[in-house]
């Protein structure tokens, strides 16, 4: 008897439990209901209708009520990338860009940058997607990429660099505080008299030039560089590294006296303006084009960053470092830098926009 009312129990509870198993998972309270109804009254099919009761958030029902039938308001509800929590700003967003291609839209507000005012578009939405994208840079970004065709990555770098104001267009004083990544281009320069205070003589198999000076900490990565190269039955030397102002001066001179100084400024620094007043920087082995394709230079390409070293002036990139390509010409930046420059196949004025420049 005991054991039959116990079994009576035990099938009651079971069943209740089933029941609210049941009830939990078709909770549809009335509330559902009724907005269900009126987005199927709106023109929703109930397939969208279960789409907007899931992605919506409950408070915004009313208001998504309120644009009427839209099948682009669908179309960014089933977007694999899009965030519930940013339901406000995918409305906003489209509703000001009503003609624009939904996924683009979806990409700009995902970046976590506020655009609100800058109009939807495959170059934003490919211009955001980029690593090196700087907020504060995309109404030059847009100017510049409306006005050139070129990918995405060129268009950053070329706003990244400033290459798009024109080369020394405009001047600021080279922050030394930087160390090792200290820039000196088109647009950054050292004073007239500055000389690092900690240059070291590069001698014996080490130099073959007559500017062989570099700073400390340049010169002992120059020296394991070359150490290492020479294991591998490669050759390096320095030919020119820290110059001054005044023999710098000398040089740019000479060069447009005898090419004129548009052509000389393809390849040559005015004064001031040379990375190799900074002692951080060697020419290595041939200063010549012909240097280009040797096994020296093939070597330094592959693994110069390993010692901190950079390849300044890359072949492809004379539009953002404002030089022709120099095969021969090595800067020290440190290996952490050097790294992520050599891997990103960025140059010195990218990295220092992205990695200085917006840090601080
Ligand atoms: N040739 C490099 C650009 C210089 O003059 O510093
Ligand atoms: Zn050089």
């Amino acid at each position: 008897m005991k054991k039959k009312i116990l079994i009576i129990i035990g099938v009651i509870l079971l069943s209740f439990l089933i029941f609210l198993l049941f009830f939990f998972l078709n909770n549809k309270n009335e509330e559902d209901i009724n907005y269900e109804k009126e987005f199927i009254n709106q023109g929703y099919s109930a397939d969208e209708t279960t789409l907007i009761l899931d992605k919506v958030p409950k408070n915004e029902y009313n208001n998504f009520l309120s644009f009427g039938y839209d099948k682009s308001l669908i179309d960014i509800l089933s977007s694999k990338d899009y965030k519930e929590d940013k339901f406000n700003n995918y409305i906003e967003y489209y509703l000001k860009n009503k003609k624009s291609n939904i996924a683009d839209i979806i990409t700009i507000v995902n970046s976590g940058y506020d655009l609100m005012n800058y109009p939807a578009s495959s170059l934003l939405a490919n211009l955001v997607k980029e690593k090196y994208y700087i907020n504060d840079y995309v109404a030059r970004y847009l100017d510049y990429g409306n006005s050139n065709n070129q990918d995405s990555k060129k268009i950053i770098a070329m706003v990244n660099s400033k290459a798009d104001l024109g080369f020394y267009s405009n001047s600021y004083d080279s922050n030394l505080d930087e160390n090792n990544l200290v820039i000196v281009n088109k647009f950054y320069h050292l004073k007239e008299d500055y000389t690092p205070t900690d240059l070291v003589t590069l001698s014996g198999q080490y130099n073959k030039g007559v500017n062989n000076k570099m700073r400390k900490e340049a010169a002992e990565a120059f020296m394991k560089m070359v150490d290492a190269a020479s294991l591998e039955n490669i050759t390096l030397y320095n030919m020119s590294a820290f110059r001054s102002y005044d023999y710098q001066d000398n040089l740019y001179s000479r060069y447009i006296k005898r090419d004129g100084k548009e052509a000389a400024d393809k390849y040559s620094a005015r004064p001031g303006y040379s990375e190799h007043q900074s002692g951080l920087c060697s020419d290595l082995n041939e200063i010549s084009d012909s240097f280009e394709g040797t096994d020296e230079a093939i070597w330094l390409k592959n693994n110069a960053y390993k010692y901190g070293f950079i390849l300044r002036f890359p072949k492809g990139k004379e539009d953002i470092t404002g030089y022709k390509y120099e095969p021969w010409h090595y800067r020290y930046v440190g290996v952490e830098a050097a790294k992520i420059i050599y891997e990103d196949d960025i140059t010195l004025e990218e990295y220092y926009a992205y990695y200085i420049e917006n840090e601080t």
